[in-house]
């Protein structure tokens, strides 16, 4: 459609009409059964024209509904305009790739794009047109259980992987091209900096932290070409994000220019009442819609409100007249008025979901995703004159999904002990199940008595998905206590124990550390139980590196590399007393930002720089000879960080500004160069500007933010 014609259309729309596009529900009001659609129905008090008049279906997928559900839609819909199908792909639709925390640690922006290309293709023979993808919260507090869905601590590594996946889902072409999504980025803003860590919890943060650290990564996203935005559940500076004017008007909208759609998230709105921001759902609409959220989540406070809120002059039409025009216009942007069904399409359904295509894609992200913590005596991989034994709770289980993978199904999982055996290596296990949280006493019996009598085991540690993920915070963040006293039960009679870990968090591992290797697998997806079965064999060489700090305690948390310096730096003075540290547990993660080791060994060369000094003309060029001195082939994450001395406003100690993968065969050197300029120091300064500090910067390469060369310093004219 033209503009002139969605224009006409929005002309020829009631008031009710136009609310009505402002609603979402879920696909059981649409349902065939009466008992699936009356019970929702009741609960938020609809009838048969609000049902004709909402303007989106949350959460409903299969070729053959949505096109049940759209065909009949646009019947019931006076003026013929198209539903619009959304739901949360976020890390796979059927096809489950690692989880998005395992997904950046491969540090590789393509792969980040395939996991999207394939979801949102599924996705989109399924009926869907948009997912609640990507997440870009920067997280620093592993207790938030929403970590798992998050790509970490660096706002310039989470920017560039959102970027990726946007591109993904999107493609260049999103109205042509019905196998792609629209892509809604979540959620706006800071959900990540959760107080303690708890769900749901109150954010409290300057406006420059929000803006120098949380907002960068949402900005790249929607430069990126994202549609949709959603809101937060939090508050941000004491008020809810779906009641946030300075968020949505001041900052997305006016700042950044989105013209996209913003979507609330589920039942946020009416959450300001228990806020205690609006004193009811009508004061609650008038928030929303004064902040510029366009579609309200499964509660109905515009429905039954914004008419009235119009009507008094409280809120002017031309309030409502955008919000319609922005979600005409994503159906419009989406091709829906000309192909309402877009790619649903039980034929390729069949085809395109859980292709042997797609597994194959799921397989090669999940073999990037297994970071290598621990390698002692080259413990892996595994030597097969040595007896093995599997045991633990991650041995047999298919529990690999991880949380957000609504469509994917445990049963296309092959479980760790079957991809060793598929991989046509023998190990031995035992009868027993090992439940993750209460093992039976039988179950340990066993596996200790088989521990003692092999040469190494292997012992599958973690935690259940439904640890991780939304309202899925833990104070502690060790393993659960059975499998702690498994692994001393264990350690006793056995020393060569590699623990293998599927979990969705940054996890305190010390219970765990006289392993002699531990791999961290996260949760690795539909093809990850193979994927791990070729790191610990040595098909896969691991090449991931941690996104997120892993603490030695939950008492160093929130803990991240990215920190600004204090007036009495504990390496200033580490005997000291007065120095910023704690008592009983070092300042340190026990595995930094940036960290994994690889079977391959990797000598970094003397780090050079083009010139002295750079300015807005002349970026530098950093460069170093990268040299694989192994015998085999591997892959390193080569990463450059810059310090800025001396700021207007204080500066962290270390922040990543470019990462390269470089594959290298046994003895293979190459030369590898990053490009920094004065662009890529800019920060917000004092009054919001974007900003560099002309002055000195520290410039240092490595493969990880602790073992990094020595600083080089430059100056910025
Ligand atoms: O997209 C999600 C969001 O991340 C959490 N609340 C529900 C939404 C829709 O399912």
């Amino acid at each position: 459609m033209e503009q002139s014609q969605l224009t006409d259309l929005l002309g020829q729309m009631t008031l009710d009409e136009k609310i009505g596009q402002l609603l979402q529900i879920t696909g059981d009001f649409y349902s065939d059964k009466a008992e699936e659609r009356t019970g929702p129905m009741t609960q938020l008090g609809l009838n048969e024209d609000d049902l004709a008049n909402a303007g989106t279906v949350l959460g409903v997928t299969g070729a053959e509904e949505c096109r049940k559900i759209q065909t009949a839609y646009m019947k019931r819909n006076r003026l013929h305009i198209p539903t619009l199908f959304m739901g949360d792909v976020i890390h796979g639709f059927r096809t489950i790739f690692p989880i998005p925390l395992g997904l950046a640690s491969s540090w590789d922006d393509e792969a980040a794009e395939t996991m999207a290309r394939v979801s949102g293709h599924e996705a989109s023979v399924s009926g869907l047109f948009v997912t609640f993808s990507p997440m870009v919260d920067l997280v620093r507090d592993p207790r938030w259980g929403r970590v798992m869905e998050a790509t970490g601590e660096d706002p310039y590594l989470n920017g560039k992987l959102a970027a990726a996946m946007v591109h993904g889902y999107q493609g260049d072409d999103l109205r042509g091209d019905t196998s792609r999504v629209a892509a809604c980025v979540k959620h706006f803003a800071a959900y990540g900096a959760a107080v303690a860590g708890r769900d749901y919890n109150t954010v409290d943060m300057s406006e420059r932290q929000l803006r120098d650290m949380y907002l960068p990564g949402y900005k790249t996203a929607i430069d990126a070409g994202a549609k949709l935005v959603m809101t937060s559940f939090n508050t941000v500076d004491g008020i809810p994000a779906s009641g946030n004017r300075h968020l949505f008007r001041d900052i997305l909208r006016r700042e950044w220019g989105f013209n996209g759609v913003v979507i609330s998230d589920f039942g946020a709105v009416k959450e300001m009442i228990s806020h205690g921001v609006a004193g009811d759902e009508r004061d609650a609409a008038k928030l929303a819609i004064k902040a510029g959220v366009d579609i309200e989540m499964m509660t109905v406070c515009y429905l039954r409100n914004l008419g009235d809120l119009i009507e008094s002059g409280e809120i002017p039409e031309q309030v409502l007249d955008e919000s319609v025009m922005r979600i005409l216009q994503l159906k419009n942007d989406l091709g829906l008025f000309e192909n309402p069904l877009r790619g649903a399409d039980e034929a390729e359904e069949r085809k395109v979901v859980m292709s042997q295509k797609h597994r194959n894609a799921a397989r090669r992200v999940s073999e990037e995703s297994i970071v290598l913590l621990k390698n002692e005596d080259a413990a892996l991989p595994l030597d097969a004159a040595n007896t093995v034994a599997l045991l633990g709770p991650g041995a047999r289980s298919t529990d690999l999904l991880g949380a957000w993978s609504w469509k994917g199904e445990e049963q296309d999982v092959t479980a760790l002990d079957a991809s060793l055996n598929e991989a046509g290596f023998q190990v031995q296990t035992t009868d027993e199940i090992f439940d993750y949280l209460d093992p039976s006493q039988q179950a340990i019996d066993a596996a200790v008595q088989l521990a003692g009598k092999v040469d190494v085991v292997v012992l599958a540690l973690g935690e259940p998905s439904f640890m991780s993920g939304e309202a899925s915070s833990r104070s502690d963040i060790r393993l659960p206590q059975a499998q702690i006293e498994l692994f001393k039960a264990v350690q006793a009679v056995n020393q060569n124990v590699i623990v293998t870990l599927f979990n969705g968090r940054p996890l305190d591992l010390s219970d765990v550390q006289p392993a002699k290797a531990i791999v961290e697998a996260w949760f690795p997806g539909t093809e990850g139980g193979r994927a791990l079965a070729d790191v610990l064999l040595g098909k896969v060489n691991p090449s991931a590196k941690l996104t997120m700090s892993f603490p030695v305690s939950v008492g160093q948390v929130p803990l991240y590399y990215n920190v600004d310096n204090t007036g009495r730096p504990y390496e200033n003075d580490p005997e000291g007393k007065y120095v910023s540290k704690y008592l009983d547990v070092s300042n340190y993660a026990a595995y930094p930002f940036g960290f994994g080791l690889s079977y391959s060994s990797f000598e970094y060369g003397q780090v050079e720089v083009s010139d002295s000094s750079f300015d807005a003309e002349h970026p530098l060029e950093i460069s170093l000879t990268l040299r694989n001195t192994s015998e085999r082939a591997g892959t390193e994450i080569v990463q450059l960080y810059v310090h800025d001395l001396v700021g207007e406003v204080v500066r962290p100690i270390k922040q990543l500004k470019g990462y390269q993968r470089v594959t290298l065969e046994a003895g293979e050197s190459r030369r590898v160069s990053f490009t920094l300029s004065e662009q890529d120091v800019r920060y917000v300064h004092l009054g919001d500007r974007l900003e560099s500090d002309p002055g000195q910067f520290d410039v240092m390469v490595g493969p990880n933010s602790r073992d990094l060369s020595e600083a080089i310093r430059v100056e910025l004219f």
